[in-house]
């Protein structure tokens, strides 16, 4: 990955033909575009974060939410997490992590699993790459990644200034520069940031 050497993915160039092979492979025309096949601008500001940062996740288990390409698993791996169990909803993400974590040399636990009406995981830290780009999607992470965080978990959020960002829920903690594509964004490099998760207590 650029600026991110010791991250290994298996990436699409183009996202189009990719999509017209999985719905003829699925024989589904309404098969989720396939985001897990890209690094997103969210995930790579947590990743660059965990590289700097490793003890944010070193010894600890760790739960990669909407884990796509598996790319915040892996870098949480990387950084000396005892255990990384990576959740997305779509079958192809989750064989991708898998496949992604292996080019690593790393092993994720994944789940194909919608974890968002589930109680908190048991886990010491919870990631959140880049959740917020769709409206549906947004309103129903953001009690999620509260309800985990009251319960005592970390939450690191990365995110590229999307427009369901709940700002006023988040405490920014970093900020990076990053190369992503043009097949997804405006621009191929974004100003991504990593946030913590407000507790009721500290949104006053
Ligand atoms: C924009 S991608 C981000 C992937 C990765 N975190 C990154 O930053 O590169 C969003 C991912 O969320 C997944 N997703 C959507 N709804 C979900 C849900 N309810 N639970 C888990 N994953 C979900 C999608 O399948 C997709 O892989």
């Amino acid at each position: 990955m650029p600026g991110l050497e010791e991250i290994r993915l298996h990436l699409a160039d183009e996202i189009l033909p990719l999509w017209h092979a999985i719905q003829i492979e699925s024989n589904d025309p309404d098969a989720a575009l396939p985001y897990w096949a890209f690094a997103w601008g969210g995930g790579l500001a947590i990743a660059h974060y965990l590289r700097d940062n490793p003890d944010a996740v070193a010894r600890r288990r760790v739960f990669d939410l909407a884990s796509g390409s598996g790319l915040c698993a892996i870098a949480a791996m990387g950084a000396g997490a005892s255990a990384v169990t990576a959740a997305d909803i779509d079958p192809f993400a989750v064989a991708a992590c898998g496949l992604n974590a292996r080019a690593n040399g790393h092993r994720v636990a994944t789940l194909q699993y919608d974890v968002l009406d589930e109680a908190p995981p048991d886990v010491d830290v919870v990631l959140a790459g880049d959740c917020w780009y769709e409206a549906r999607l947004a309103e129903r992470v953001l009690p999620w990644i509260q309800r985990v965080r009251e319960s005592g978990i970390e939450v690191l959020v990365g995110d590229p200034g999307r427009r369901y960002l709940p700002t006023e829920a988040l405490e920014e903690i970093a900020t990076y520069g990053v190369r992503t594509t043009t097949e997804l964004e405006d621009l191929e490099y974004k100003v991504s940031r990593v946030y913590a998760v407000r507790t009721t207590a500290t949104q006053n």
